[in-house]
């Protein structure tokens, strides 16, 4: 015979009658069971536990025996309870032989996925719940005889609550995340994402950017894979993600910084530059021990950049603004550049925009060359520098054909004309751009019908069969506007797993009305439509003369002056929208304003402060620590004309400023400045249901004083939930004003909690997490932008792992892994 085991499973039906050893006989084993199956019950139930998020509880649920002699003895953890998101193991104990199979299964409650459900000890996720609501789950184990001995527990559910202790502002070199989270680095400036391609060394001699990670990450995003290799939406250990690389760090490209900045620029360091930009799609997955790491071989990994062939779609395709010397149709164009923030598609495809363009290309001294209406929109764009960001139109190219260089001098020629120099090249770029990222062979498209601007991003409103889709898009610059791209067709949910992707994106994205907003002071705003035949001439400002649209392709190519024209609200920068997946309640970061450009006598309801924010012995007048607006749009219809707004939070130093400044009630532990990054948890996890998680970065410059750049994390509530108020504005020299506003509900230690803290030099941009929630990507960007090639400021990612690196480590952008470390959903 077997000696009895605390988990039973050594039984042995011998027949004991042939048995002739001086082991003990069948009654006196039965004596022996039952005698050892009290005392184990009694001490099994005191020594078993479930627990609940780490919680150790005590007690037992017992509701079922079996009249079997020989019953399996089993007991469960304790009943409990549990918070959203939250990881719950039940644990069982069967402290009696015979077991033949045993299995937890869930009886009550909304359903929930066991790992591993024939185990002891499986887990899982608590659902999101609006009350406390109780799951109850039954351990079951059935002897050779087939009786079945049944244990239970209940598992309580408690709405969802923020699960960590708000973090120190800090201005150490490293990411810092709150205790019980990880952080490991994911991708890094340089890595090499193609076979055969080599390390980085990250001296300044690095080359092939076209096959490594570009700089400047900005926004990323997720996109599942299966193990097969085929697109899987709700793949949580396998998927690509999809990154921006906005600009350069460039003093740490090459190994002295650039080369001859104001001259001639060496063709190799200006190949470097330009492949540093663009977007990466890389491969990523989990390994062992929750571990992550990125494919450098993988078949899907891609860069796109600024050379890359891009082709244009929508109501501009083939107009004459798009007309140069590559394409003389207008129709096709080469790369992206200065992507920014993101969007992502219900059909699988990836956003891309276009932000500060202007500045790459030499345009000024060509004014004899070009009509009054040129110079009116060349200027509203900005397209005014001397020499362009890098010079790169500079170099003189070993091959002389190479129009890759030459194409970034916008100046129009003497008896040139659109096909023989790059006058136009300027207007292929400052638009939304289409990405397939499971299928590299195809060219992004570039969709016109969202208008061209320093598009931030372009984020969906949430979809609704049978309606149109409707497309929320900041043009970031202090004073520019906020817009609105509604579909002319409506939303088919089977479209959302279509073969051919980047046509779903033609039926959506080619065709519609884009819109402007204009915030009223009462609460109320209207979207006004930028359509020819609609839309004023737009009127002479200073030098400019008034400008006389001339179809549609202009008003889009143009869509400032459009928006100018109609009368929109001048806003604080408008970057990143986020959508609320529950309410479909817009949220709308404006980073910040200075004096210069909104005056004490030029705020307005949704854009009302103006203050001083001192840092040090310098003052920074006008709304230097920013605000973060919502909407709902009317009866929650995406096409809608009008919306309700209010604004969810201001931006504040807590430390130098009164309520006027402080206006929603930050604390030491939830004070930010200059909200850029938006985001909310997906909706397939408990992130992103019921009351959903916020995630808010911040490309701050105001508050560094205190802190580098931070992530903090927030439950909205929605919009109106707080009051009217009226704020004193105090600016420059003792001057005052008034100005009335609405505010969001008072932020609490409850709903906005500082989540981590960036590195010396950095912007947080870019935020994304697997579909199941408990992995969190997060883009670190341009760490050390301050510092030189002899004298970095920062050396992270290389500090990451013990706060110091070798003198000299040059920094590099980076996408970093957040993982809570008990396994449960991050920041619940
Ligand atoms: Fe690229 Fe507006 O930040
Ligand atoms: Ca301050
Ligand atoms: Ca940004």
């Amino acid at each position: 015979m077997t000696e009895l085991t605390a988990h039973g499973f050594a039984y042995s039906d011998g027949d004991v009658d042939t048995n002739t050893s001086s082991n003990p006989s069948l009654n006196a084993m039965i004596d022996q069971r039952y005698s050892r199956r009290a005392a184990l019950r009694s001490g099994a139930m005191a020594a078993s536990v479930a627990v609940f998020g780490g919680a150790v509880l005590a007690g037992c649920d017992s509701t079922a025996s079996s009249s079997d002699p020989f019953p399996n003895i089993i007991s469960v953890g304790s009943s409990g309870t549990t918070k959203a998101g939250r990881v719950v193991t039940l644990t069982a104990n069967v402290t009696d032989n015979g077991a033949v199979s045993s299995a937890w299964v869930q009886t009550q409650g909304p359903t929930v996925t066991l790992t591993n459900p024939t185990s002891t000890t499986p887990s899982f996720i608590a659902p999101a719940v609006p009350t406390a609501t109780p799951l109850r789950f039954e351990y079951r184990a059935t002897d050779t005889a087939g009786q079945v001995t049944v244990e239970s527990v209940t598992v309580t559910v408690d709405a969802a609550e923020m699960g960590f202790t708000s973090i120190a502002k800090n201005r150490n070199d490293v990411v810092t995340v709150p205790a019980g989270y990880s952080v490991t680095v994911l991708t890094r400036l340089g890595d090499p994402i193609a076979s055969g391609v080599p390390a980085y060394k990250n001296d300044g001699t690095d080359t092939d950017f076209a096959n490594r990670i570009g700089d400047h990450g900005d926004a990323l995003y997720w996109y599942g894979l299966s193990a097969a290799g085929a697109r899987e939406d709700n793949s949580s250990v396998r998927g690509l993600i999809v990154q921006n690389h906005e600009n350069l760090n460039v003093q740490y490209l090459h190994p002295a910084g650039p080369t001859s900045p104001g001259g001639v620029r060496p063709e190799a360091e200006a190949i470097k530059e330009i492949e540093a930009h663009g977007v990466s799609v890389t491969e990523v997955v989990e390994g062992a021990n929750r571990a992550w790491t990125y494919v450098q071989n993988s078949t899907f990994n891609r860069r796109i950049t600024p050379s890359t062939p891009m082709v244009f779609n929508g109501p501009v395709r083939g107009a004459a603004l798009l007309r140069t010397p590559h394409s003389t149709d207008g129709t096709a164009g080469r790369g992206t550049i200065n992507n920014c923030a993101n969007g992502h598609t219900f059909w699988g495809t990836n956003i891309t925009c276009e932000e500060n363009w202007a500045g790459y290309f030499r345009r000024s001294g060509d004014d004899a060359q070009r009509t009054a209406r040129e110079l009116v929109a060349l200027r509203r764009y900005g397209v005014t520098s001397s020499s362009g960001a890098y010079g790169w139109s500079t170099v003189t190219a070993a091959d002389a054909s190479n129009t890759l260089f030459r194409r970034w001098d916008a100046r129009a020629t003497v008896g040139g004309s659109a096909t023989t120099d790059w006058r136009n090249e300027p207007n292929q770029f400052g638009w939304v751009v289409e990405i397939d990222p499971y299928d590299k062979t195809k060219a992004p498209r570039k969709r016109t019908a969202l208008g061209r601007m320093g598009h931030e991003g372009a984020w969906f409103g949430n979809p609704v069969a049978g309606k149109k889709l409707a497309v929320y898009l900041g043009d970031d610059a202090r004073g520019e506007y906020f817009y609105k791209f509604v579909s002319n067709a409506t939303w088919t949910a089977s479209d959302s797993q279509a073969a051919d992707r980047l046509a779903i994106g033609d039926k959506y994205l080619d065709a519609g009305t884009l819109y402007v907003a204009r915030f009223g002071a009462d609460g109320s705003g209207r979207w006004l439509p930028l359509v020819f035949g609609q839309v004023p001439n737009r009127p002479a400002v200073g030098a400019d003369p008034e400008y006389v649209f001339a179809d549609q392709a202009d008003i889009l190519t143009n869509a400032r002056l459009a928006a100018d024209a109609v009368g929109a609200t001048k806003m604080d920068r408008p970057e990143w929208t986020a959508t609320n997946p529950v309410t479909g309640e817009i949220y709308l970061t404006l980073t910040n304003n200075n004096a210069t450009l909104r005056p004490i006598t030029g705020t307005d309801a949704a854009n009302p402060r103006h203050y001083n924010d001192p840092k040090g012995a310098s003052n920074q007048f006008g709304n230097p620590n920013g605000h973060i607006l919502r909407l709902r749009e009317l009866a929650d219809d995406p096409a809608a004309l009008s919306f309700v707004w209010d604004i969810y939070l201001f931006g504040a130093d807590s430390a130098d400023s009164n309520s006027d400044v402080n206006i929603s009630g930050l604390t030491a532990n939830n004070d930010f400045s200059s909200p850029d990054g938006l985001w909310f948890s997906r909706p397939s996890n408990p992130g992103g249901q019921v009351k959903p998680l916020l995630w808010i970065q911040t490309d701050d410059g105001a508050f560094t004083d205190r802190t580098n750049n931070q992530m903090l994390l927030a439950m909205p509530g929605i919009t109106n939930d707080g009051a009217s108020v009226t704020i004193t504005n105090r600016g420059n020299g003792g001057t005052t004003g008034t100005q009335t506003t609405r505010r969001g509900a008072l932020a609490t230690d409850a709903t906005l909690k500082r989540f981590l803290v960036g590195p010396i030099g950095c912007e947080i941009t870019g935020v994304d997490s697997t579909p199941d929630g408990r992995t969190l990507f997060v883009g670190i960007q341009h760490p050390g932008e301050d510092g030189t090639a002899t004298a970095p400021d920062s050396s992270w990612p290389a500090t990451q792992a013990t706060g110091t690196a070798p003198a000299g480590t040059r920094p590099r952008s980076a996408v970093v892994v957040i993982t809570k470390n008990d396994g449960g959903v991050v920041g619940l």
